[in-house]
């Protein structure tokens, strides 16, 4: 038997609900706070990540799916491609492409799709998984680069979780620096793991040349201790990064935003500059971050692109919906009726009666004429229906049918122009 790819999986209903409570949820925040949605593809150049994510990376090193595509005329070269495994690299082209900047305005957008990474199954961890990212990105003149951005973020995030009924995460905070201060930190960096260098793993070793920040992601157990007494970036912070971070703490305390600060918080990717931030969750497990984001006031010029500072986050999907910890039944929606035809023919009187209901918004499965009475009525009450509307050829000669209820057995007649509201009192006349 052919079976799903390791580490991805299928949602069926009724879990689907839950996701659709969740994007729902999510869109109508979005609106709340002025964001439009994006749509990006798939899949992008290689290089597009190799940029923006960094080599150094696990994730570009380590965990992308990526292939030579030689689909273009002969002439040409083959051409690296790689399945997207985060949103915002993707956002940020796009954003170059269609010269968004020239619009003066800050742009806030969000994008709810897949992304891939080759990282070892586990719960909460999966190699197709589901974001919803969201980014504001804007030239300076647009007050991009305002702390109150980052704070507007946070509170919207704060005020997500808590719609949905998630309680108990805490929100870690950091700043990571900006290209003024980064190179003195690296300098720390590699003078403390100078003298222990040769007793770490071979990744730290190389990363303490090429690029010290990335061995603060090592999750190698024997490395730890050295880790643990390296110099903390919030100490190499210079002058108008500290302002910056102090005015995004301020603005949280004065909405009421509780965080904590985690000065060892670097988050996997390189394009990250002053605030970054995870959400956590206890009931998560290892994998306990439910989202993550920070700012990228220089990711735009690393790509070409204009200068347009940013700040993003993307919620994993599948994390959150571990965490609601609510089962599924609950949102469902069984059907209001099910129309069960009763004989040669009244299949045809059956859709149409069906097309006529769910015209006037009755939710309505369609029966067979080849079943039984009691057949169409255990699979009305299977299905969850609250009516059963029995078509035979009595009742199309009157042109009134059956309507069972299927809670308490009572059965009445109702002429078909008064079917639907009896069926669904709240519809309207
Ligand atoms: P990230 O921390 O790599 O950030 O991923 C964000 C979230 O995606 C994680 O906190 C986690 O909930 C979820 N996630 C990541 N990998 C997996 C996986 N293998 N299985 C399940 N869930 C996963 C980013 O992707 C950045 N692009 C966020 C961002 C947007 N920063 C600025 N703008």
């Amino acid at each position: 038997m052919i079976k799903a790819v390791r580490g991805t999986r299928d949602l069926l209903p009724p879990d689907t609900a839950l996701w659709n409570f969740v994007e729902t949820a999510a869109r109508d925040i979005f609106r709340l706070y002025n964001f439009r949605e994006i749509r990006t593809p798939i899949f992008e150049q290689t290089q597009l990540f190799a940029r923006s994510v960094g080599e150094e990376t696990d994730i570009v090193s380590k965990e992308m799916f990526t292939w030579e595509d030689s689909s273009r005329a002969a002439s040409e070269k083959t051409q690296s491609l790689t399945l997207r495994p985060e949103a915002t690299a993707g956002i940020v082209r796009a954003y170059i492409e269609h010269d968004l900047n020239r619009t003066g305005l800050l742009q806030r957008l969000y994008m709810i799709g897949p992304m891939f990474r080759r990282e070892r199954p586990q719960k909460g961890r999966y190699r197709q998984f589901f974001q919803i990212d969201a980014e504001v990105i804007g030239p300076p003149t647009a007050g991009s680069e305002s702390p109150s951005v980052d704070a507007e973020l946070l509170e919207m995030l704060a005020t997500f979780l808590e719609r949905i009924g998630i309680t108990g995460w805490t929100l870690e905070l950091n700043s990571v620096g900006c290209a003024n201060d980064r190179p003195r930190y690296n300098e720390a960096l590699r003078a403390a793991l100078a003298k222990d260098l040769d007793k770490m793993c071979a990744d730290c070793q190389r990363r303490a040349v090429t690029n010290p920040l990335r061995v603060l992601d090592c999750k190698v157990p024997e490395d730890q201790p050295i880790i643990e007494k390296l110099p903390r970036m919030l100490d190499y912070l210079d002058e108008s990064c500290r302002q910056h971070f102090q005015a995004v703490q301020d603005l949280l305390a004065a909405v009421g935003v509780p965080y904590v600060i985690n000065s060892r918080m670097v988050r996997g990717l390189d394009y990250y500059t002053r605030t970054a931030f995870e959400f956590t969750h206890g009931a998560l497990g290892a994998q306990n971050a439910i989202l993550g984001g920070g700012r990228y006031d220089g990711l735009s010029e690393w790509l070409g692109g204009p200068k347009a500072p940013g700040i993003g986050f993307a919620i994993g999907e599948d994390r959150l919906v571990l965490a609601l910890g609510r089962t599924a039944e609950a949102l469902s929606h069984p059907p209001d009726a099910y129309l069960a035809p009763l004989g040669t023919g009244m299949d045809r009187e059956a859709a149409r009666l069906a097309r006529e209901l769910r015209r006037q918004g009755v939710v309505v499965e369609l029966g067979d004429e080849s079943f039984r009475l009691k057949k169409s009525l255990e699979t009305a009450s299977k299905i969850g229906a609250r009516y059963a509307v029995i078509i035979g050829e009595n009742e199309v000669k009157a042109d009134a049918f059956a309507l069972k209820n299927l809670a308490t057995g009572e059965q009445v007649t109702v002429p078909r122009a008064e079917l639907a509201r009896r069926i669904q009192p709240t519809l309207l006349k």
